[in-house]
């Protein structure tokens, strides 16, 4: 084989090693500011032979037979076959759902708000930031009860109000919501990011309702809005219930439940949920990275966002960039842990407004008995 392609076979593994350590520095509580020098050294390390490359090989295709073999390369051989393993992987190993179907597909040209960035970004060809997708998703559960009927969640996360994306797109996702009519809603951290949309916050995101409650935690993008307690009055006063650090029990509806929440490693607070008796047990976390305390307490259902599908697919390969310490993994899907599933949803927004290929959704989940379908 010419060195030109062992030299790309050793650019590729080096930068996949250098995104998943930038994916993991983005799954730390450290402050934004460190976040941000720490993932421009990954960058400027992970690009640095796209740089080099080229007159590298050519050097030593003149000088060193083919291919090279320094404990950097095999290094880099190594973790690009690790990368490949872990694309097939992950196509195969995880739980879909057992039913799925496109509600309905919505999008507004009236959605670039403040900002040099969303109009920077918004015109990128497949950049799906302007849409929503309600989808309806059917997931088994290991433990069922026959005391528990046909409830419906509708689950969306990340809705990240920072002005960047205006209005009239939140507007649409909030009629899209109700429009699923879920029994009860979720919504898995990342809300409001900016001082500017508070004012909005009760004619938006104040229209969501449903019979059994709306349910929220934060997520890292909600700390921004220092102090968040003044954020978690807002959200209370427009009628959410706050799970983040707490148990709520509910025992009516058609299947009672007890939902607790977990908002590390951002905030320290765990709830101390009842032991398990017949009710249905929700744990909701905003990282995905978070889904073994949820299957220690217990959880039937583990509801998450924070990863927003990679936001980046790259067609066939799908996403590399991913905020969790496992990597692109838990980007977005359902997962089965024990005997827990997990629902990790791509979001409604993002800080940096761009989603190739990746359109945000809100999903109306139903649930039923694994095997049942
Ligand atoms: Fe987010």
């Amino acid at each position: 084989m010419p060195s030109v392609v062992w030299f790309i076979a050793v650019a590729c593994g080096h930068i996949s090693f250098w995104i998943v350590i930038f994916n993991v520095v983005h799954a730390t509580p450290f402050p934004c500011r460190v976040v941000r020098v720490l993932e421009r050294v990954c960058i400027a390390i992970a690009v640095a032979p796209l740089v080099v490359s080229p007159w590298i090989s050519r050097m030593f295709a003149e000088v060193l037979p083919p291919p090279p073999l320094g404990v950097l390369a095999v290094l880099a051989y190594a973790e690009l076959a690790r990368r490949i393993c872990f694309w097939i992987a992950r196509r195969f190993v995880d739980d879909r759902p057992a039913e799925f179907e496109v509600v309905a597909r919505d999008r507004t040209a009236d959605y670039v708000g403040e900002g040099k960035l969303i109009r920077l970004l918004s015109p990128i060809p497949g950049n799906q930031s302007d849409r929503i997708e309600a989808n309806r998703k059917t997931l088994q559960l290991d433990r069922w009860s026959d005391g528990w009927g046909d409830l419906s969640i509708v689950h969306a996360s990340d809705l990240h109000l920072s002005g960047r994306i205006a209005r009239p797109f939140y507007e649409m996702v909030v009629a899209r919501t109700m429009a699923l009519r879920g029994d009860v809603i979720i919504i898995s951290g990342d809300i409001v990011e900016s001082q500017s949309c508070v004012a909005w916050v009760r004619e938006t995101l104040g229209q969501l309702s449903a019979p059994l409650g709306v349910y929220y935690l934060l997520g890292n993008h909600d700390v921004r809005m220092r102090p968040t307690e003044e954020l978690r009055e807002l959200l209370d006063s427009i009628g959410w219930i706050d799970v983040g650090g707490k148990t709520v029990e509910v025992d009516q509806g058609p299947a009672p439940f007890v939902i607790f929440g977990n908002e590390r490693p951002w905030f320290p607070d765990l709830p101390s949920p009842p032991d398990p008796d017949d009710r249905l047990r929700i744990g909701v976390v905003h990282t995905p990275d978070q889904h073994r305390w949820a299957m220690r307490e217990h959880a039937d259902l583990i509801l998450a966002g924070h990863t927003h599908g990679g936001q980046i697919r790259i067609p066939i390969l799908g996403p590399l960039i991913c905020p969790s310490l496992y990597d692109v993994w838990f980007a977005s899907g359902v997962f089965q842990r024990g005997g827990a599933t997990m629902h990790v949803s791509r979001g409604v927004a993002a800080f940096h407004p761009i989603r190739l290929w990746c359109s945000p959704e809100v999903t109306r989940i139903e649930l039923c008995r694994r095997g049942a379908t």
